[in-house]
């Protein structure tokens, strides 16, 4: 499968270069979309087939679409980014592809090929090419979604499957410099258990995380911690974002893979340039009681955040009913700041790409 595969309609209508610029000067994530959007739809019969580019608008949708109903979807998100040189380069796009695909299964939707799923944001991409923005930390942020559109009530997965791409481009996701983050510790509140969904990127899981966020803000937070649903004991991750401490012997930890978890790609390549530069990574069971003792005895002297949306994040503040810890003095340790700078740096070609992370798409 390659890009050719996908027949493109151009938009009668595109965006004038002036339009663009104004669309494009402060976007609010996930607000502004480009011209156009890939597609392909699945039948049990003929499998994935009918691979276009569209002019970007509304859905047509049966209103007994399974999606609508018993919400059959799974979704990713990753970047592309404009280097000096014009190029514009993914960051490692097959692990997308590997995880989407392994969402799809979980939620019995069929898996899109990573070629096929390739090919088409590099279609997406050259017809759209104008949208990636070349100033600063902007970026295109691209969203490739799976829905089941069979219009059946029926429980059971959908005989008929839309693959979609959509494109946004994306400001740095903070302006005026990296602002440290306070979390709060959900209460009464999980987002994935045993044999659940948590390990797959689907809408359900954001849906049950909205709650506990408006909780979190409702106590002065900006983003909410999961702690583990069988012990209510263990932390897991934020809505959106894996964690991580650093620790003053010099070691990085963070909450292993159970089952519960999304597998962050930000979250493997963290570990990954950890371990590169020799410092020790420990991916374990980490108890809250443990966390909030090594932040308050010092033990702990970073914690920070991360995903394809933010990068790395430091935590400034962890909070619950029961405590309010400041974590180091409050700012971006070195630590973090060298994490952040360095994937930005290899994400922008701004550093040799060593690890063979980026491909490029044009
Ligand atoms: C629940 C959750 N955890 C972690 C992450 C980080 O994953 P990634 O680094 O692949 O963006 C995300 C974002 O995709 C997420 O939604």
């Amino acid at each position: 499968m390659s890009a050719e595969d996908y027949a493109v309609t151009p938009h009668p209508q595109a965006a004038t270069a002036e339009e663009r610029a104004g669309l494009m000067a402060a976007p609010v994530f996930g607000e502004v979309f480009t011209d156009h959007v890939a597609r392909a739809t699945w039948t049990p019969d003929a499998g994935w087939g009918h691979r276009r580019i569209e002019p970007f608008a509304d859905l047509s949708l049966h209103p007994g679409a399974t999606v609508l109903h018993y919400g059959q979807q799974v979704f990713e998100g990753l970047k592309a980014y404009r280097w000096a040189d014009g190029s514009i380069r993914l960051f490692r796009p097959e692990a997308n592809a590997a995880r989407m695909a392994a969402s799809a299964v979980r939620l019995s939707l069929p898996p899109v090929p990573e070629d096929d799923f390739l090919a088409s944001i590099e279609a997406l991409v050259r017809v759209d090419q104008e949208w990636v923005p070349d100033e600063g930390e902007a970026s295109l942020y691209l969203r490739p979604l799976l829905i089941g559109t069979e219009p059946s009530l029926a429980v059971r997965p959908s005989r008929r499957v839309e693959y979609m791409l959509l494109a946004c481009p994306v400001g740095s996701y903070f302006s005026g410099g990296v602002k440290p983050v306070s979390i709060w510790v959900a209460q009464g509140f999980h987002r994935a258990g045993a044999g659940g969904t948590g390990q797959a990127k689907t809408a359900g899981n954001y849906a049950a995380s909205m709650q506990p966020q408006q909780q979190a803000q409702d106590h002065g937070c900006d983003q909410v911690l999961f702690l583990d649903a069988r012990d209510d004991r263990y932390i897991e991750e934020l809505g959106g974002m894996n964690v991580f401490a650093v620790r003053r012997d010099g070691s990085v930890w963070t909450p292993r893979i159970t089952g519960t978890i999304l597998e962050g790609v930000t979250r493997a390549s963290v570990i990954e340039l950890l371990r590169a530069a020799g410092r020790e990574v420990v991916e374990r069971d980490i108890a809250l009681d443990e966390l909030r003792a090594g932040i308050e005895d010092g033990s702990v002297v970073e914690a920070f955040a991360c995903g394809t949306a933010a990068v790395v994040t430091p935590i400034a503040r962890l909070v619950s009913p029961d405590f309010d810890v400041l974590v180091g003095d409050g700012g971006a340790g070195a630590v973090t700041s060298w994490l952040r700078e360095t994937l930005t740096d290899i994400q922008y070609g701004r550093a040799d790409d060593a690890l063979g992370w980026m491909r490029r798409v044009l």
